[in-house]
Formats: structure tokens, sequence, C-alpha cells
């Protein structure tokens, strides 16, 4: 759009041989910047997505400026209307800024000026644009942080059902599988378990959550360049406006601070690596070697050269991906470390790692959500997994201690049983009733002397146990505490 056939007619703001600049300054500059500096300092490119965020901004302080008597409230008036139009226009496309603006703050106070004229150079009064960036992009990353917990309250629902059909019925028996540690197995679990594990990570992800709000939900603005401002504003107007729970207490502190990104990375490269720690079991299952889950075409895909194949590319790129957020959290915390007080143009390097790991899981999550609510499970090869692998030894040490066994000598005694099976190629299933008796005496037969996976799961009732009652307990507690969960609503404005 040219600026001129938007001009209102009664208030030319410039001699109509004068183009108005998109700058903000340049009153004590004699020369242009160079091209090469100008394209390094832009930021417009990808700060453009603030504009709902500073128009809106812009607008309570404008309110809080007539209110205060600073502006007057005709001025005002003409402001706020300027910025509705503005944030309308964009919205259906009828208006647009300008690309070469130095950042969303210029574009949005130069389209401000060709729409209202002069009058919009008032909207700055008692303003900075270092005051005016930190407030932004606080108010953007509160919506995001909502939307993000949402995507995680959806995953958890998604465990809860899986879970909950893992658990069986009165005439299904739970799913069991080996438990692993170093990768080997170790001891029976049930499914349902190990899903509802991911829940209770995902959990303490969205507290997380609501703590970096807590502390990201305070205003900056107000604070001026970083000395707050000789106008008797009230700032605290400004955060009702806004939504804000109350205002930064010191104006260096509220621009120079960008621990709320970092507390959002953080939160996010933790987020990232349950979903990529979920991811990489998920491939491991998949394998042709494990063949615990078969995953849907909807998440996979083929290979150009190889017809066979189908690889599970959505659980490769959670794995994946983690890098780049935590390449964000890492980037941005190097960014920070050197600099000293107040406001310095490093830190407009704090908005594309935000936006990336934003971005990254508002993809990723849904995706791999979509992934666990498809997957099929094998069960049948999960039992089959479970026969002659000797998870339940501990089980068999744990009798003889029953028996009265200092359980260190009951774990050598199993210990030689399982190199006795090895050596003959059996499991301890496969042991008749002489044999284990020639381990000890206390072996007497029994089908607790079986070692059977169900007897194993059964025996584990300990609370937050793998037992079927001790799971069904969980989920229970699971589901409460989910529900009472709410959604993150950090603002009702
Ligand atoms: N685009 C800048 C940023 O994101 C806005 C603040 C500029 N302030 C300044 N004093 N140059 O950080």
């Amino acid at each position: 759009m040219t600026e001129d056939n938007n001009m209102p007619k009664n208030d030319a703001p410039f001699a109509s041989s004068e183009k108005p600049s998109l700058k903000l300054w340049g009153g004590r500059f004699e020369g242009e910047i160079d091209k090469l500096s100008a394209q390094l300092n832009n930021s417009y490119s990808f700060d453009c997505r603030l504009w709902r965020q500073d128009i809106r901004g812009s607008i309570a302080h404008a309110t809080m400026l007539g209110e205060c008597g600073i502006l007057p409230e005709e001025d005002v008036r003409v402001i706020i209307d300027g910025l509705q139009r503005i944030e309308e226009g964009i919205g259906n496309g009828t208006l647009s800024f300008d690309p070469e603006a130095e950042d969303i703050h210029s574009a949005v106070e130069s389209l401000l000026r060709t729409l209202i004229g002069t009058t919009a150079g008032k909207l700055h009064t008692a303003r900075s644009r270092n005051d005016q960036v930190a407030t932004d992009t606080r108010l953007y990353l509160r919506e995001h942080i909502e939307d993000i917990d949402g995507l995680l309250a959806s995953f958890q629902s998604t465990l809860l059902d899986r879970a909950e059909r893992a658990l069986g019925s009165e005439n299904e028996s739970p799913v069991i599988l080996s438990g692993y540690t170093h990768l080997q197995h170790a001891q029976p679990v049930l499914l349902s378990h190990h899903l509802l594990a991911y829940f209770w990570m995902f959990f303490r992800d969205r507290d997380r959550l609501r703590d970096a709000t807590r502390r990201l939900n305070l205003l900056p603005l107000g604070a001026g360049a970083l000395a707050g401002v000789n106008y008797p504003v009230d700032r605290r107007r400004v955060a009702e406006l806004l939504g804000f729970d109350g205002v930064i207490p010191n104006s260096m502190d509220a621009v120079s601070d960008r621990d709320f990104i970092l507390d959002f990375l953080s939160s996010a490269s933790i987020i990232i690596m349950h979903c990529s720690r979920m991811a990489e079991e998920l491939i491991i299952w998949n394998s042709p070697e494990f063949r615990y889950v078969e995953l849907d075409d909807s998440v996979t895909t083929g290979s150009s050269i190889m017809p066979q194949k189908k690889n599970p590319d959505v659980a490769e790129l959670a794995r994946g991906k983690a890098g780049r957020i935590f390449g964000d959290l890492v980037g941005f915390l190097t960014v920070m470390k050197g600099l000293p007080l107040a406001y310095n143009k490093d830190m407009q390097e704090d908005k594309e790692p935000l936006f990336d790991a934003i971005d990254t899981l508002t993809i990723l999550i849904p995706a791999l959500n979509k992934t666990i609510h498809s997957a099929v499970f094998n069960t049948e090869r999960m039992k089959e997994a479970l026969s002659r692998d000797f998870s339940t030894a501990t089980d068999l040490a744990d009798l003889l201690v029953r028996r009265g066994v200092p359980f260190r000598e009951a774990h050598h005694v199993i210990g030689r049983m399982v190199r006795y099976c090895l050596d003959g190629k059996i499991g301890l299933e496969d042991l008749t009733l002489e044999e284990r008796k020639s381990f000890s005496p206390l072996f007497q037969g029994g089908s607790e002397e079986t070692a059977s996976p169900e007897g194993s799961v059964r025996l584990r009732a300990s609370e937050g146990g793998t037992s079927p009652e001790a799971v069904r307990k969980q989920l229970d507690l699971a589901r409460d505490l989910f529900a009472g969960m709410l959604p993150l609503r950090i603002s009702n404005t």
C-alpha cells in the first residue's frame, strides 16, 4: 500500500514531497545507515509476529496516558481508533506493514502515522522500545504457554486412555512386558505402568509451565529506556489492562532481564527431552527385533529405494528436534551471560530461539500424541519376550528371603541357578522341583516357585509399584490430579 492514499485528507501530516521515514530515530544522525548494518539490525522479518501484542500493549499504554492526563483524551481516542483499525486491517488483509521496517514497533507506529498523522508520534510518550519489546514478548509467550499446556494435557489424556486399556478388564488380563534397566530385561511390569510413567513426566512439565508463568506475568512497561519515566504514569493500571499480576519493581531489571524466556526454554527443553525418550522407546519397540509396537501408517514414511521400509519418522523427529530446543536454550543463555545492564541489542537475539521452541513444540506434541494414540501394542510379542528371560530372578531371591534366607545369600543362590539355566539353555520356569531343591532345600514346590511374570507383578503391590491393584490406584490418582489441573489461563482479558 502507498502511504499517501491512506493519509487522512484533513490531517496531512507531511509536506507532500517528504516521504515519512520508517525510522523511529535519526535526528542526531547525518549519514545513512549502511545497507548491511541495516540488514543485521532489522528484526522485522521475525518479530513481525508480535504485531497483535504490540498493538494491545500500545492500546493499554495510550489508555493509561489519557486517564493520567498525560495525553489529551482526544489524542488518545484518535490513537486507539487508529490502532484498532490497524489490528482489523492487518487481520483481514486490507492493510499491511512495511517490510522494510526496522522492527515491529517501528512498523506499527509508522502505519499508525500513515493512518492518523502526527498524533501517532504522541503514543511513544513515557515509553521506550526497551520496555515495549519486553512487554510484547511477555504477552506473546503467555499465550503460547497456555497453548502448549493444552497440547500436553491432551497428550496426557491419551496416555491415561491407553494405560486404562492396557490394564485389562474382568476377562482380560493386564498387559505385561519386561521392564528394562541398561536396556536389559530387568523385572516384569505392566504396560499401563510404563505408559503412566510418561503421564507423570508431563504432569511435572505442566507444573513447570505454571511456575514459569507466575514469574512471567509481571509488567515491564513504565520502565522506560532503563531508569523509569518522568511522567505521572500509572503502571498498575496498565498491568491491570493487560492482565498482568503486577509490575516489575525495578526499571533496569524490567528492560534487561530475559530470564522469563530462559525459564520457558528450560521447561521446553525438559518437555522435549521427555518426548525424545518416549520416541526412542517407540523406535526400539518398533524395530523388527522387538516388534512390541506397530506404528500407524499415518505417522511413518516409506523409503525411496527400499520398498519394504516403514520408518518411524515422527518418533525420530521427536528425538532429533530435542537438539534444536536444547540449542535454543544454550544459545540464548550464551547471548545473555556477558551483558552489562541494561538493554543491549544482543537481546534482540531472544526472539528466534523463543519462536523456534514454541513452533517446534506446537507441532511435535500433537504429532507424538497421535503416534501413541494410533500405536498397536503387540502384547503377544511382549509376552513371548518374557519367556526364559530371567526377569523373575529377583522374585525367586525374594521368595527365599521370605523363607528366612538373608537377601545377600538368596541373591547368590539364584545367581547360581541362573548360571545353571544359561548353561543348559533353559529358563528359570523350566527347572524341575528336584533341580530347584539342589540349589536350596527351601524350595518345596508351589506355584510361586515357577517364577511367572504374572506372579511377579502381582506381588509388587507397594505404593507406586506395578501390581494391577497398585497401578489401578495410580491411575485413579492420575485421573484425579489431571482433572484438578485446570487449563492454564493466565489472564482473563
Ligand atoms: N527490536 C528490538 C528488540 O527486539 C527492540 C528494542 C530496540 N531498542 C533499542 N534501544 N534499540 O530488542
